[in-house]
């Protein structure tokens, strides 16, 4: 076969939400769309703003040329200027528009960050569970995956960071608020990270970045002040998008900020641009850099994941499904009933409801539910979460 079999194998191991939204067609299909309620999926369901609306009408009607060509590849100075000012009133840190770079969202960022950093071979720990493309992303830049743990609360593990690194480490992905389970990370955890990444860079006389994966940060449900990662390392770089904060998931934009506090901050800037560059991206889309660049304070109403929340998260609790209370992000990740988790999530697809396995995370012994749905679709998918877990309990 003409395909590569790294390719092969790979599109085999990520099937689940693949196989998930597939069997989705089919059994919408077999009992009609209204019968089937599909929590599988993490695809933003609000509408962006007005304001967005407003500047794309605003750049449709600008008549100047030269409005759609090429660009230094990081992007539009003015944008990086606008992004950079909106990190700084946020951390309180010297952000200029040098150390920002526009990307093809999150996902372009994250892979923009590893070509930049990663040689072959080279080591990249993730904390289960984790956003499984990370392994793909790793993998596709020449990496080698570590799998460190999360405490009970899904929390990040110093200890088992520590118990998973080597002289081949290179960078520690985290993410918050999580997916798949909600979690934001709080300040002294991220210390506690910190702490251990630069006790490795002692004993290995190495240098470790520590990447976070940010695309949630403005969809949090608490009124803690956001953890921001730059006061715990110095290599440290953010990847993030308006996917989700601004609904703009199939407009692929986001961007890379490094710390200010980086001394070597230039020389990562100048890998990116040539990696974002021969990556193929050659530069974030033209027109949403111009609108992001005038919504930095804009967002989706916020308090409407809250409220979905509020409707799946009290009903699952109050059927017996033992799940931590979600803080940020639209999902949620209870305990399987079951042993085993994909067992259990074909039992929930036998009653129309579908979910996603733990398994696909890097984590057995639970299932994702997404609530990035209308409120029919969860109040219509409570009778089957309700009867499955009698069945698998009773
Ligand atoms: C944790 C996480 N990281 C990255 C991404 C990619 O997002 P983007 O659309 O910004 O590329 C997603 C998308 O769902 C995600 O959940």
């Amino acid at each position: 076969m003409a395909i590569s079999s790294k390719v092969r194998e790979q599109m085999q191991e990520s099937s689940w939400i693949r196989r998930m939204f597939e069997e989705g067609i089919e059994l919408r299909r077999l009992h009609g769309a209204d019968n089937v309620f599909d929590l599988s999926l993490g695809n933003p369901i609000l509408e962006p703003p007005e304001e967005f609306r407003v500047e794309l009408m605003r750049i449709a009607r600008d008549e100047r040329h030269g409005q759609h060509r090429y660009m230094p590849n990081g992007g539009f100075a003015e944008t990086r200027a606008a992004v950079a000012s909106d990190l700084a009133s946020e951390t309180g840190l010297p952000f200029t528009g040098d150390e920002v770079l526009m990307s093809v969202g999150a996902a372009g960022a994250l892979n923009v960050i590893l070509r930049s950093i990663l040689d072959e071979g080279d080591e990249v720990v993730l904390f289960a569970p984790y956003f499984a493309e990370y392994v793909f992303y790793v993998s596709h830049q020449g990496g080698v995956v570590r799998v460190a743990g999360c405490d009970s609360e899904f929390q990040p593990d110093p200890e088992s960071l520590a118990a998973v690194m080597t002289p081949r480490t290179k960078a520690v992905i985290i993410n918050s608020p999580n997916n798949p389970t909600g979690a934001i990370y709080p300040e002294e955890r991220i210390a506690a990270i910190g702490g251990v990444i630069q006790e490795g860079e002692s004993r290995y006389g190495s240098e470790i970045y520590l990447v976070a994966d940010e695309p949630y940060r403005k969809l949090i449900y608490t009124d803690e002040p956001y953890p921001f990662i730059y006061g715990h390392h110095v290599r440290s770089i953010v990847a993030t998008s308006h996917s989700k904060d601004l609904g703009l998931a199939g407009e692929r934009i986001g961007h890379i900020a490094i710390n200010p506090g980086d001394p070597r901050r230039g020389e990562f800037m100048d890998a990116a641009s040539f990696s974002l560059r021969t990556l193929g991206f050659v530069n974030a889309p033209a027109v949403m850099q111009r609108i992001v660049a005038r919504l930095q304070g804009a967002q989706v109403d916020v308090s409407a994941y809250r409220r979905k929340r509020d409707l799946l998260y009290p009903a699952l609790r109050a059927m017996g499904y033992e799940c931590s209370l979600p803080d940020g992000a639209f999902y949620m990740f209870p305990k399987s009933p079951l042993p085993d988790d994909v067992e259990f999530v074909r039992l929930l697809q036998s009653k129309l409801v579908l979910t996603v396995p733990g398994t696909g995370f890097g984590t057995p012994g639970h299932f994702r539910a997404s609530y990035c749905v209308d409120d029919g679709t969860i109040e219509g998918s409570l009778p089957a979460f309700e009867e499955a877990f009698e069945e698998a309990t009773g």
